[in-house]
């Protein structure tokens, strides 16, 4: 397929950062610090979107609020994956009307993978006059001159346009801890799963340039950051499309020799690109956490081969065990879909049996639900919604209880975590993660967050364990 990459010039991008400073000396002459609120939706690759946000609203001078009553401008971030998602963004962003007419000087935008649909655009221009500005994925980098074309105009800016994608390289970024950060290593996809929506809004595979991560990377390590995930809507795909002739295994050991204690997650690898050459590189890497996310979606060969995903059940099962091969203590989470149009109680049976087989430690259950202009929106889908929701909730019935089997399996050991944050609930008053992204919780002091610690595991359940910190 043709792929057109743009990459965004440093002077286009400059130029945006001054307008950003412009936008702050108005601000400031107007007496009062204005605040900000942005409201995301969807995955951690908007997560991070929405820090490059916010960076942007922090050179433009903005404090930040979670009060929309408080607000002068917000951003709601939104998701285009599922109906459900969309639906609560429609009703947040229409609820929005209140807070607009207590401050009718307060700006509302709405950006993300749900507007880059012409259609929901539309309903946006016509159905939600609250709204003032909307942009695209591909539109975040030039967030500043959007902002300010909608104030100095005072008139609706709509920028939505159809694109394979864009590249910015060093947007001005407010992360939202101290432990974690994201660090988005490619954008877009060219899978076109027929259920899927994300290659419509956000584009094409592309990856950013390796020494352009490697040195993003090395910064977060050196500001302290302890937990960097590399995202990518199919991170084993990276680098495909550069000449660089580097891949994904490649940039996780290039990130595993930075000096420094930390480790590295990735999210999500795709069962037709994860190879034994990721595996061994996982293994060989220690720094690399003993996690992979490996969306199955069905266990039916023939309902994968509907969905268009490039592998069978039993290449599945193969990585699987290549996978828990080169590394015992791996943690498996997944991703299904209950309910595809055309399935029928065998295909769901064999999904059934395929979680039996693995074993995740963690699953996310989802109903199907129709896109607009995937082809799977187009396929016959006689099952009704009760057979899906019966289906749906013997899934995840069954789900939890292996959960909770496998989490009851870590009481009485001792756990490397690192704790990324405090709960303030007594006395389990610290979140922490293990090496395998299991969370726990702690009891222990505030001072210990931010740093590695061990812990002795002394309860488990579906969603997490429980454990006291221990000497080593
Ligand atoms: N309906 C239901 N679930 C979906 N997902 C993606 N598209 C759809 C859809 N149309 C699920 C997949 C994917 C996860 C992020 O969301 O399981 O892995
Ligand atoms: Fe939602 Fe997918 Fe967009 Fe993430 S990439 S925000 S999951 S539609």
């Amino acid at each position: 397929m043709a792929y057109r990459r743009v990459e965004i010039p440093a002077a286009e991008l400059a130029r945006q950062r001054e307008l950003c400073f412009e936008i702050r000396a108005r601000l400031e002459a107007s007496g009062k610090r204005p605040l900000a609120l942005v409201d995301t939706y969807g995955c951690q690759q908007n997560e991070a979107d929405s820090e490059e946000l916010r960076g942007y609203m922090e050179l433009m001078g903005y404090g930040f609020t979670d009060d929309e009553n408080e607000a002068d401008l917000i951003v709601v971030n939104t998701c285009a994956i599922r109906e459900h998602a969309e639906m609560r963004v429609l009703g947040n962003v229409g609820a929005l009307v209140h807070a607009k007419a207590k401050n009718p000087d307060l700006l509302v935008a709405v950006c993300g993978c749900m507007v880059q649909q012409p259609h929901m655009a539309e309903k946006l221009k016509k159905s939600f006059r609250v709204v003032d500005l909307v942009f695209g994925p591909h539109e975040l980098w030039r967030f500043p001159e959007l902002y300010k074309r909608a104030r100095d105009t005072r008139r609706r800016v709509f920028m939505a346009e159809p694109s394979e994608g864009v590249v910015a390289e060093g947007l001005p970024v407010r992360r939202s801890g101290n432990v974690k950060a994201w660090l988005s290593i490619m954008y877009g996809c060219n899978n076109f799963c027929t259920y899927c929506i994300v290659p419509y809004v956000r584009g094409r595979e592309r990856s950013r340039r390796f020494d352009d991560v490697v040195a993003e990377a090395r910064s977060l390590v050196e500001a302290g950051y302890k937990d960097i995930t590399l995202l990518g809507q199919n991170v084993n795909s990276y680098g495909k499309d550069l000449d660089e002739g580097r891949d994904f295994s490649d940039l996780i050991r290039a990130i595993n020799d930075i000096p420094g204690d930390f480790l590295i997650r990735f999210m999500t690898s795709h069962p037709r690109d994860a190879t034994e050459k990721l595996f061994r590189t996982m293994a060989g890497c220690e720094k690399c956490a003993r996690h992979i996310h490996l969306p199955v979606q069905s266990g039916s060969d023939r309902i994968l081969s509907e969905m268009n995903r490039h592998y069978g059940r039993s290449k599945y099962l193969e990585e699987v065990r290549l996978a828990r091969d080169l590394m015992p203590d791996l943690v498996l989470t997944t991703d299904i879909i209950v309910g595809f149009p055309g399935e029928t109680e065998e295909d769901f049976a064999d999904t059934m049996s395929l979680i039996e087989e693995v074993r995740y430690d963690a699953m996310f259950t989802f109903i199907f639900s129709p896109r607009a202009g995937t082809k799977a929106a187009a396929m016959p889908d006689p099952a009704p919604r009760e057979v899906k929701q019966r289906r749906f909730d013997a899934l995840v019935g069954r789900a939890n209880e292996i959960s909770a089997e496998k989490h009851r399996e870590y009481i009485g050991t001792r756990q490397r975590v690192l704790v990324d944050g405090a709960t303030g609930k007594s006395p389990w008053n610290l979140s922490a993660r293990t090496n395998g992204g299991r969370l726990v919780h702690l009891a222990g002091g505030e001072e210990l967050i931010g740093r590695f610690v061990y812990a002795d595991i002394t309860d488990g359940n579906t969603w997490a364990l429980y454990g006291v910190p221990s000497e080593k």
